[in-house]
C-alpha cells in the first residue's frame, strides 16, 4: 500500500465528471488500498478516487461505524429529510462550512469484487455518501455552503 497525493480546490481534475469502472482490476484494487490509506494518514472520514487523481466512479468511506465501504460506480437511489451541519473536505485543507444534506440515502454500488450491493445511510453516513458521490461529479461542498467558509484548526472529521 501507499499513500498518493491529493488534489487540492483549484485542481481542475477535481470539477470533471468520472468514468463509471467496467470491470475491477488489480490495479484498480490496488487503488483502493491506497485510497483507504491515504484517507486513514490524513484523518478523513471519505476519499473519492478524483481526489487522488484519478478519474473513476471509485469512493472509500469510513466513518468509524465499524464498516469500510468501498463504492464503485455508487448510484444514489433514495433521499428522505434533511440535516444541516458542518462539512470539510480533504481537497479543501483547514476548511469548514454549514452544508444541508439528505438525513437517509440508499445507495447502489458495487464493491471492491464487482458484487452490486445496496446501502442505507442515516445522518453522518449519509452526509458522507452525498459528499463522496458529489466529488464522481466534479461537484465540492463549497458549491453548496450556507454562509461563509470558516477556518479550522481540528481537521479530524474531514471528507
Ligand atoms: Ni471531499
Amino acid at each position: 500500500m501507499a499513500t498518493r497525493q491529493i488534489r487540492i480546490m483549484g485542481d481542475e481534475i477535481l470539477r470533471r465528471e468520472c468514468k463509471p469502472v467496467k470491470e475491477m482490476t488489480p490495479r484498480l484494487k490496488q487503488l483502493v488500498e491506497d485510497m483507504f490509506e491515504t484517507m486513514y494518514e490524513t484523518g478523513g472520514v471519505g476519499l473519492a478516487a478524483p481526489q487522488v487523481g484519478i478519474l473513476k466512479q471509485i469512493v472509500v468511506i469510513d466513518v468509524e461505524d465499524g464498516n469500510q465501504y468501498v463504492l464503485v460506480n455508487p448510484e444514489i437511489l433514495e433521499t428522505e429529510g434533511s440535516q444541516t451541519g458542518p462539512e470539510g473536505c480533504l481537497s479543501v485543507p483547514g476548511k469548514s462550512g454549514t452544508v444541508t444534506r439528505p438525513n437517509k440515502v440508499k445507495v447502489r454500488a458495487f464493491d471492491e469484487n464487482m458484487e452490486e450491493f445496496e446501502l442505507e445511510g442515516e445522518e453522518f453516513l449519509a452526509r458522507a455518501i452525498c459528499h463522496e458521490c458529489d466529488h464522481l461529479h466534479g461537484r465540492l461542498y463549497v458549491d453548496l455552503v450556507e454562509g461563509e467558509l470558516e477556518n479550522v484548526d481540528d481537521m479530524e472529521d474531514e471528507e
